[in-house]
C-alpha cells in the first residue's frame, strides 16, 4: 500500500487547529471591520477574500488513527465515531472477517477512510511484524488508541507463546511493545495523542511474580494488567515531556453491553455508547493534558502504586526486558 501522506497544516491537533482558527479569526476581524466599514464605496476589501475562506472547524479531516482491537465492542465503535468525523482508521484485531466488514461500513459511509491489520497481541512476534508494518505503510500517526484487551473467563492461569501471563501480555506488554515501536512516527506528527484504554479494576503489580504463579485468578490478573497500563502510562508522560505526544489512560465505563462482559454471562451495567463518549473525548478534547487518568470523561485517581516513582521504573525495566526492547 502507498504511504499516505497529509499536508502539513492538517497535522495540527484539534486544540491547536483551535487556536489557530481563533487566532486567524482574531488576526482577521480588524480586516474584516474594516472591510465592512470601508468598502462599501469602492467594492469589496480584496484582502476579505469571499465569506467562506476560513478555516473549517476543527475536525479529523487527514487525521491518522491506529485502534488497537477495533474488530468488536468498544474498538469499533470508536473507529467508527472518529472515522465518521473524517479520520483514517487503522483497524486491527486478530477476527480478519470481523476487521473488514468495519473497514466496509466506514467505506460505505464515505466520509473517513480504514485500512484492516491482523495481529494478535498474545505474540511478541506478531506485534513486532504490525509495528514494522505500520513504520513502513504510513507516514503520520496522529493517535494510537491501546483498546485491546482480553478478561478470560479461565479458572487456569493461561500462558502465552512468550511464557507471560495471557492478560499481562495482551494487555500490557503488547501495548508497552508497539507503543514504544510507533514513538518514532507519532512524534514526526507531533502533536499527537496515546490514549491507553485501562479500567477502574486495578490489583497492584507483584514485581516478583508478574505471571501469578500464585493467587492467579482472571479478575487478578485483569486487574494487574490493567493498574500496569497507568503506570505504563504515567511514565512515559514524564518521557515524552516537550515531544508533543501527550499520554493519557482512562476506565471508559463500567461492565458495558460488549463481548468481553456479555461473554461472561455477566448482566451489563452500562451501554458501549457511554465508553466510548469517554475514548472519543480523549482522542479529540482540548484540554486533556498529559499523563492523567480518567473516570469516564473526568479526571480520577489511579490505585497508589502508580504513583510510585520505583515502581514505575521497575516496571519500565521488566518490560523492556521481556519484549526485548
Ligand atoms: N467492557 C467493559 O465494561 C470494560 C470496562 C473497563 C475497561 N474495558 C476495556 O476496554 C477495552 C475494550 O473492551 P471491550 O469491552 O470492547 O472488549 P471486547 O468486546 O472483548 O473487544 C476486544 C477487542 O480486542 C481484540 N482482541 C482481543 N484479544 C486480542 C489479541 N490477543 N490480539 C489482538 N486483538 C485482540 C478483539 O478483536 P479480535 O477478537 O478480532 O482479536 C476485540 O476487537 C479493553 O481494554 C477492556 O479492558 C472494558
Amino acid at each position: 500500500m502507498a504511504k499516505l501522506t497529509v499536508s502539513t497544516a492538517s497535522r495540527l491537533s484539534p486544540f491547536l487547529h483551535g487556536l489557530w482558527v481563533a487566532a486567524l479569526v482574531a488576526c482577521l476581524s480588524p480586516l474584516a471591520a474594516k472591510g465592512a466599514g470601508g468598502a462599501s464605496a469602492s467594492g469589496p476589501d480584496p484582502l476579505a477574500g469571499p465569506p467562506d475562506s476560513r478555516p473549517v472547524a476543527p475536525d479529523l479531516d487527514s487525521q491518522v488513527i491506529l485502534i488497537t482491537g477495533s474488530t468488536g465492542g468498544l474498538g469499533r465503535e470508536v473507529a467508527l465515531e472518529l472515522a465518521g468525523r473524517g479520520a483514517h482508521i487503522i483497524v486491527h484485531g486478530r477476527n480478519e472477517e470481523r476487521g473488514m466488514e468495519v473497514v466496509e461500513e466506514i467505506r460505505s459511509e464515505g466520509i473517513g477512510s480504514a485500512t484492516f491489520h491482523p495481529a494478535d497481541l498474545a505474540s511478541f512476534e506478531e506485534v513486532r511484524a504490525f509495528g514494522e508494518t505500520i513504520l513502513r505503510e504510513y507516514d503520520r500517526l496522529d493517535v494510537l488508541v491501546n483498546n485491546a484487551g482480553i478478561w478470560l473467563d479461565a479458572e487456569e492461569r493461561v500462558l502465552s507463546e512468550d511464557g507471560h501471563e495471557l492478560h499481562f501480555q495482551v494487555n500490557y506488554l503488547s501495548t508497552f511493545l508497539l507503543t514504544r515501536m510507533l514513538l518514532p512516527l507519532l512524534e514526526a506528527s507531533a502533536p499527537a495523542r496515546i490514549v491507553n484504554v485501562a479500567s477502574v479494576a486495578q490489583t497492584p503489580l507483584d514485581f516478583d511474580d508478574l505471571s501469578m504463579e500464585a493467587g492467579y485468578s482472571d479478575s487478578r490478573a485483569y486487574a494487574q494488567s490493567k493498574l500496569a497500563q497507568v503506570l505504563f502510562t504515567y511514565d512515559l508522560a514524564e518521557e515524552l515531556e516537550g515531544t508533543g505526544i501527550s499520554v493519557n489512560a482512562l476506565h471508559p465505563a463500567t461492565m458495558m453491553d460488549t463481548g468481553m462482559v456479555l461473554s461472561r454471562g455477566a448482566e451489563p451495567r452500562s451501554s458501549v455508547d457511554e465508553g466510548r463518549e469517554a475514548v472519543v473525548h480523549l482522542v479529540t478534547a482540548p484540554d486533556t493534558g498529559s499523563g492523567r487518568y480518567f473516570n469516564g470523561t473526568q479526571p480520577a485517581e489511579a490505585d497508589p502504586q502508580a504513583y510510585d516513582a520505583g515502581a514505575r521504573e521497575t516496571l519500565r525495566r521488566m518490560s523492556a526486558e521481556f519484549t526485548g526492547l
